[in-house]
């Protein structure tokens, strides 16, 4: 009952905020954003999730501590760490199904950690060919996912249970939990390339040209890391 009114809040909020655009005024300052940021977020990064959190966090610390039970966040988070993310750090909410909401050429860096394999095969092309158009000529894209190479890797391994788990993971929760579709280094490139993006390349763990991945980057086991750029 409680997930199904969930999910129904989320699909209605989808619903009316689907044109939405965050008119960020950025002033010099550059506009460097977090696509399906969870409560992995950062001072200055404009950080966008879909969760029930950022849909409904507010500044108010009572409501704040209702949504954190609602949201059944204390398996992960102390309640001091989820009111902070949503207090002080810019987290906004935006089903990234339909699209990003933001102008065209307006980003510096785009920056995406375990989110595109929650989006089906078409969804995800989708959500890269919206990065190309929200990313400034020459600016950066980083996609983290779970690397498919790893996966098969770890299943010859007779890893059986722990490969399901990590790339193949399907949920009885909200809809968004689910992983949807995986890539290895070649599909990804494929597709970024296609798109029109640049001087892609494979990266290591906290390793490459975005800012703040000694912070944003995680699960170095079993990731994929690609760098890529909108050309000029
Ligand atoms: C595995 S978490 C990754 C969080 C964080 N980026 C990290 O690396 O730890 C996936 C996130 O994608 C978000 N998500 C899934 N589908 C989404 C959608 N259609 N629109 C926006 N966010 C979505 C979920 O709410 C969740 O926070």
């Amino acid at each position: 009952m409680k997930k199904a009114l969930i999910n129904l809040l989320l699909k209605l909020a989808g619903l009316l905020n689907k044109n939405k655009t965050y008119n960020i005024s950025i002033g010099n300052e550059k506009l460097i954003v977090n696509l399906g940021c969870g409560m992995h977020c950062l001072k200055g990064w404009l950080n966008i999730d879909g969760s029930l959190t950022s849909l409904l966090g507010t500044n108010n610390t009572f409501l704040n501590k209702l949504l954190y039970r609602l949201a059944g966040s204390s398996q992960y988070y102390s309640f001091e760490t989820f009111n902070d993310v949503i207090v002080t750090k810019k987290l906004r909410w935006y089903n990234l199904v339909n699209g990003i909401p933001l102008e065209n050429d307006s980003a510096d860096v785009v920056f995406t950690s375990h989110f595109l394999e929650h989006l089906s095969k078409s969804d995800g092309y989708r959500f890269l060919e919206e990065s190309f158009r929200v990313l400034k000529p020459g600016g950066l894209i980083r996609i983290a996912v779970p690397d498919l190479e790893i996966a098969i890797q770890k299943f010859n391994n007779g890893e059986i249970d722990q490969t399901q788990d990590l790339f193949f993971y399907t949920s009885e929760d909200c809809d968004f939990s689910a992983h949807k579709y995986n890539y290895t280094f070649g599909t990804l490139k494929e597709r970024l390339q296609k798109i029109g993006f640049c001087d892609v390349t494979k990266r290591n763990y906290q390793e490459g040209d975005c800012p703040d991945i000694d912070y944003l980057d995680v699960y170095p086991d079993h990731s994929l890391y690609v760098e890529a750029r909108k050309t000029i």
